[in-house]
């Protein structure tokens, strides 16, 4: 990928003669209900930086490119290697995490902003309350109150423990939720990461006993129905979730309880 890295006598940045700068541009929100504008930065170059080391140069020099002192860019984070999900972006329109994008695999000027699907809080943090709503809403937990007397639950066969496995990786990032155009303001849709966790609790021998709440809940309103088969979900998934394998799961096991239900009515 092309790499533009660019003198501050070629950009006109704010940074010592002949030293190599990283452009970026990024969307500034004071408020939850302020108006966005763009910034641009140049911050010192150096090798193996990513987006979280631009924006701690940005704190630390909190200059804009015109050489303008302004309000430090905030944004979140927290591992700071892929695996909270805390600093989900848009850098250069795709949805990604900051602590993994590497400057040097980026076109610059490099544009930040926060993803849509969320409320913006300021700058580049988002509210993701909406995922963990819908994380209580399927009941995306094994219930074990009062099992710890009965000793070891059941044992998973190892291909049954390697599929959960990989869906245990979500992150809660929301990357899946921004990518789908089943997800916007005028629909509940909860979104494939909830479902994908429904799969995972509901093939947990213990989570298992309390399936049906969980399959309740993807047939509620914003529930699996609302999924257009889009696919971008798993295209964009940081972690590799098949997400569309456990949409088409939970699909199965919904339409089973459904018809089941219905012959025991
Ligand atoms: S399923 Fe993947 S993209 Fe969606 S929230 Fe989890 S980790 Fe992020
Ligand atoms: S800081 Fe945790 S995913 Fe980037």
């Amino acid at each position: 990928m092309a790499t533009t890295m660019m003198t501050a006598a070629g950009s006109g940045a704010a940074a010592p003669s002949g030293q190599q700068v990283v452009e970026l541009r990024v969307a500034r929100q004071d408020r939850p209900d302020a108006a966005v504008r763009w910034e641009e930065f140049a911050v010192p170059y150096r090798k193996g930086m990513n987006i979280i080391s631009c924006l701690q140069a940005i704190q630390r020099n909190p200059v804009n490119k015109a050489g303008q002192a302004t309000a430090p860019v905030v944004w979140e984070s927290n591992c700071l290697e892929e695996v909270c999900g805390a600093c989900t972006m848009l850098i250069n329109g795709k949805v990604r995490q900051a602590c993994s994008a590497l400057v040097d695999n980026l076109i610059q000027p490099i544009t930040l902003e926060p993803c849509h699907t969320f409320p913006v809080v300021r700058d580049l943090i988002v509210d993701r309350q909406r995922m963990f709503e819908s994380l209580k809403h399927i009941k995306a937990w094994v219930p074990i109150d009062g099992t710890h007397d009965l000793g070891p639950g059941p044992k998973m066969n190892e291909a049954e423990r390697q599929e959960a496995y990989v869906l245990s990786t979500c992150m809660t990032c929301g990357a899946c939720l921004e990518a789908c155009p089943n997800v916007n303001d005028s629909t509940p849709f909860i979104g494939a990461f909830a479902i994908s966790q429904a799969r995972l609790f509901n093939s947990h021998p213990t989570g298992a006993l309390n399936a049906f709440e969980r399959l309740e809940a993807l047939m509620d309103e914003g529930g699996i129905a609302y999924c257009g088969n889009d696919q971008n979900c798993v295209r964009v998934c940081p972690k590799g979730i098949p997400l569309t394998d456990s949409i088409a799961e939970m699909n199965r096991q919904v339409n089973l309880y459904a018809i089941k239900s219905l012959l025991t009515k």
